[in-house]
């Protein structure tokens, strides 16, 4: 079982507001995340080496190195869009589930365009800049830690 510091202290504050410990401790379970290196302020990833990506409805787990919080790339058709994995709730990491995110505090569900299911969060997740370069294989996102202190 893998936490960050960052999820175990963000769980511990949910779990005092009211969330189970069997979800405090689910939610901690180590997800499979590609790493990647932050550059210039940036994540450039070549989309075609994400198996996760190859389907036209698929969703792929990115963890910036140096970051406790991954980001999720969600393809669909040929258009690709990168999510905060943070709960718009009370910020505990969200998890992919098949066509959906789920935050393992409260229960909050959204849907693959990071829209609210159910809460208890109200707002959607939050998008990160991104765009797909002529080649149509090369996703640059803005680095969250970037984005994050607008
Ligand atoms: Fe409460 Fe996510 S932190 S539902």
């Amino acid at each position: 079982m893998k936490c960050s510091r960052r999820v175990f202290v963000s769980r511990a504050g949910a779990l005092l507001a009211g969330g189970s410990a069997a979800q405090w401790l689910a939610g901690c379970a180590a997800a499979t995340a590609y790493r990647v290196t932050p550059a210039g302020g940036q994540l450039q990833l070549d989309v075609a080496s994400f198996r996760d990506l190859h389907s036209t409805a698929g969703i792929a787990t990115v963890q910036p190195d140096g970051d406790d919080v991954p980001i999720f790339i969600v393809r669909q058709n040929e258009t690709y869009t990168a999510l905060s994995a943070v709960c718009t709730h009370r910020g505990c990491t969200v998890e992919a589930k098949t066509g959906r995110f789920v935050c393992p505090c409260h229960g909050s569900t959204y849907s693959a365009t990071g829209s609210v299911l159910r809460g208890p969060a109200e707002h959607p997740l939050r998008r990160i800049p991104s765009v797909l370069r002529a080649d149509g294989r090369t996703l640059v996102i803005e680095h969250p830690r970037r984005t994050a202190a607008r």
